[in-house]
């Protein structure tokens, strides 16, 4: 075994986006890409501090390049002077699970081998991203560092030890480095069994409660199937498509009613369990599904929020909330009820970091299917699916009454998301500019045909600054914030990996429960009308429709 110095050249393009590095698999093998990746992110850490004989948490959600991407980090981490690296065995570890681990085993970071929702295979995508020692996404500081390096790299260092037998618990070395092949899921359940009243879920599913977990072939299965099925005493068959499969069978791993069509279909038929819950390929994202009804993720966290006392993790109430900026406002109204704050951040789970740190704010929520708390750094899919359980076996409520509940006290906000995506990037770019400079006009307009108008109240390209560290992130977003507080916002997606994808959100608030149950995109039709007039999204997309509605 040596370590050996690699002459390379620099690749364009290797700026993380919302969520690391995302590529398409045949990017990630070409020769040095992923090296090079790897060796801007040690040389970060080399700059920042010592990485010599510290501890890094290292797995992926099982896609397609996983096991070869673990072996090559592994090999190069061996050559930076790392200690010891902490890995899941089949190189599994979903991605809160990498945050909990990272936490418990108080681990310089970790490496976490995704692209969540985005699908895998030959031809699907693949992502690599750093997580700081807090458990969470690293900071736009230490990925605009890592970005600079790969721009200038010559060379990258690598052990030319031979592969590390993933499938076995234990220990190892490579050169000085001890690789530790751990259990994927037993740090992680021990957390959840602290935070969640167990008993209570097991009495549950003893009373002959049913449930549909589906694992999408994704990494969250074996977590499910673990808690749910082995801890909670749910009949066995509970939790489907347990298998991680290196394309996921296929399929689109995002726990949305679109992607996961069968388990909507599912719940809305006569054969409907009680409950029905989907992860994503990394298992940081949730879907909450009752009879007939997909719980919005907006309503989800407001939700969690205002019953989180019936979980003991949280029996002494929450310090806050934060939601990102397109998520709906629901959350805001349990805040201001619960008399805590509620901060908005741009989209990215990495901004809620500094506020979960400083004890800010107890639970965040995204409308992107995330959810989540300060018990780790991720969002954290299973997390959502017990908070529900143990919500549901505390009141002995359905999920549709503690909607419906929800929205009788605090009123509902409609809420829906439009997706055009893989869309010319150009044109994209050209539309955002553009509204961004039409926004000083419009505050004051009303917008919007006969009844269905709109008064603007206020237009702008938002911009965040985190009170903890008052770093300042500008154009996170076109919003176009309405005086009934409806709200139309417009970014471009950070994750997508083919041109560009365009997200048009739309909320209204309705306080009066006689129209709670509106078809969501007929509530949001004058929104949707004025979003086009002011944006000319499909004239200038070549779109009719949006790819997908959430
Ligand atoms: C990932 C991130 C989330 C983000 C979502 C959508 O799941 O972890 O924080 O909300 O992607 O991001 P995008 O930039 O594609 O809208
Ligand atoms: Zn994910």
């Amino acid at each position: 075994m040596t370590i050996q110095t690699i002459a390379t050249t620099p690749f364009a393009g290797q700026r993380p986006g919302t969520s690391g590095l995302r590529k398409k698999v045949t990017e990630f093998q070409q020769p040095g890409y992923l090296e090079n990746f790897v060796e801007a992110i040690f040389l970060t850490l080399g700059a920042l501090g010592n990485v010599q004989g510290r501890t890094l948490v290292l797995g992926g959600d099982g896609r397609y390049f996983n096991r070869d991407a673990i072996q090559t980090i592994l090999r190069m981490a061996a050559a930076h002077g790392v200690g010891r690296v902490l890995v899941g065995r089949g190189g599994i570890l979903s991605t809160p699970a990498v945050s909990c681990v990272i936490r418990k085993r108080a681990a310089l970071g970790g490496i976490v081998l995704s692209a969540s929702h985005n699908p895998g295979g030959p031809d699907g995508d693949f992502g690599i991203k750093y997580n700081i020692d807090n458990g969470g996404p690293a900071p736009e500081k230490i990925t605009d560092a890592i970005y600079e390096h790969t721009k200038t790299l010559a060379s990258y260092r690598i052990s030319d030890a031979g592969p590390v037998d993933l499938d076995r618990i234990g220990s190892i070395r490579i050169e000085d480095m001890e690789v530790e092949v751990i259990d994927a899921v037993s740090d992680y359940a021990e957390l959840m069994a602290g935070l969640f009243d167990f008993d209570a879920i097991r009495a549950l599913f003893q009373r002959g409660f049913t449930m549909r977990f589906d694992g999408m072939h994704a990494v969250s299965g074996p977590y499910a199937k673990a808690i749910i099925e082995g801890m909670l005493g749910a009949p066995a068959g509970t939790v489907v498509n347990a298998e991680p499969l290196e394309d996921f069978g296929g399929h689109h791993p995002d726990p949305n009613p679109v992607n996961a069509a069968d388990l909507i279909a599912l719940m809305d038929g006569p054969d409907a369990p009680d409950f029905g819950a989907a992860s994503d390929g990394d298992g940081d994202r949730n879907m909450i599904v009752g009879r007939k009804l997909a719980v919005s993720p907006s309503d989800s966290l407001a939700i969690i929020a205002a019953n989180a006392t019936a979980a003991p993790g949280y029996r002494d109430g929450i310090k806050g909330i934060a939601r990102s900026m397109p998520t709906s406002q629901a959350a805001d109204r349990v805040a201001a009820a619960l008399g805590v704050s509620c901060f908005e951040t741009p989209t990215g789970w990495k901004y809620f970091g500094n506020l979960l740190d400083a004890g800010l704010a107890t639970l965040c929520g995204e409308e992107s299917y995330g959810t989540g708390s300060m018990h780790i750094r991720e969002k954290d899919g299973v997390w959502a699916v017990l908070f529900w359980l143990n919500l549901i076996a505390a009141t002995g409520k359905s999920v549709n009454e503690i909607v419906q509940a929800h929205w009788a006290r605090f009123g509902r906000n409609y809420y829906s998301r439009h997706d055009y995506e893989a869309v010319d990037a150009g044109a994209a770019n050209a539309m955002m500019d553009d509204l961004r400079g039409k926004l000083p006009s419009l505050a004051g307009q009303t917008l919007g045909e006969g009844e269905n108008n709109y008064r603007v109240q206020l237009a702008d390209d938002f911009t965040y600054t985190d009170p903890v560290d008052n770093s300042v992130s500008t154009r996170q977003g076109v919003r176009i914030v309405m005086t009934d507080g409806s709200r139309i916002v417009l970014r471009l997606s950070g994750t997508g990996t083919e041109g560009a994808t365009v997200r048009l959100y739309l909320e209204r608030y309705e306080a009066d429960p006689a129209r709670h149950d509106l078809d969501t995109q007929q509530a949001l039709a004058p929104l949707i009308a004025i979003a086009e007039q002011v944006s000319g999204l499909k004239a200038r997309t070549g779109r009719e429709q949006p790819s997908v509605i959430t």
